[in-house]
């Protein structure tokens, strides 16, 4: 991975991550690049759900970074991007749903989405900053740093901060969920010791650990399942 990581902001864009991936595909972008939009107009969240932003309060941004292949690699950016929201906001017992999602209070904070073309990895990162509120469908769900605290945040910060600390956490673990970063993982992970309900249709088990390949391991009345893609639901969680 190249030490050095390009800047773009977009005044607004459809999709941060559509957008690094067409300019990868077109050979406009060839080393590691950042990319915040002030407005992102159709952003797509994983299992391509619709991902709500407004201008001014959500952080959309995306990350091309060059990067081994590797399924352990959205939970390391998971844990890039906690680094920096543990320190901003260190009062608020901020932990990981498997495998990205960043809550507090069984409310989701950030989601991320990581997609492959070529040789890079693109992180789509999704953070509510300064929203006072949310529509209705997702207001028991989401919330937001300025909910959390009161306070407003300045999301041109706070989004390079969130880059450096992505690409410095997959450097640093070498692209793998190594003891230490799978020892940190577990640590933060919500799901671990609680009921997961997953699959269609939907089976039980008790979410037992996170193997080095990034999978959820749960244990069922049938036996152990290792769960690779999809929603896990957890009670009292979104
Ligand atoms: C999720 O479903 O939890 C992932 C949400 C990811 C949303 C971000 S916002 C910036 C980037 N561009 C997109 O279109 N999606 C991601």
């Amino acid at each position: 991975m190249s030490k050095t990581l390009d800047f773009i902001i977009l005044e607004k864009t459809d999709s941060t991550n559509a957008y690094l991936k067409e300019k990868i595909r077109s050979g406009e972008i060839f080393s590691d690049t950042a990319l915040l939009a002030l407005a992102q107009e159709k952003g797509r969240g994983r299992l391509s759900r619709a991902w709500h932003s407004e201008r001014g309060k959500s952080l959309t941004m995306s990350l091309a970074l060059k990067s081994p292949l590797s399924p352990a690699l959205t939970l390391l950016c998971a844990l890039g991007v906690y680094e920096v929201l543990s320190e901003i906001r260190k009062e608020n017992n901020l932990q990981i749903k498997w495998p990205n999602d960043i809550i507090s209070n069984g409310k989701k904070l950030c989601g991320i989405l990581t997609e492959r073309v070529g040789d890079f990895t693109v992180i789509g990162i999704g953070l509510n900053v300064n929203n006072e509120s949310f529509p209705t469908e997702i207001s028991q769900k989401a919330t937001s740093l300025y909910i959390l605290s009161g306070k407003s945040f300045d999301i041109n910060a706070l989004w390079v901060k969130i880059a450096e600390s992505v690409k410095k956490t997959l450097a640093e673990y070498d692209f793998t969920l190594c003891d230490e970063a799978r020892n940190k993982y577990k640590s933060l992970c919500v799901n671990l010791g609680k009921e997961a309900q997953f699959g269609e249709p939907l089976k039980k088990g008790i979410a037992e650990d996170i193997l080095s390949t990034g999978e959820l391991l749960v244990h069922t009345e049938w036996g152990y399942e290792k769960i690779s893609f999809g929603d896990v639901f957890v009670s009292g969680i979104y």
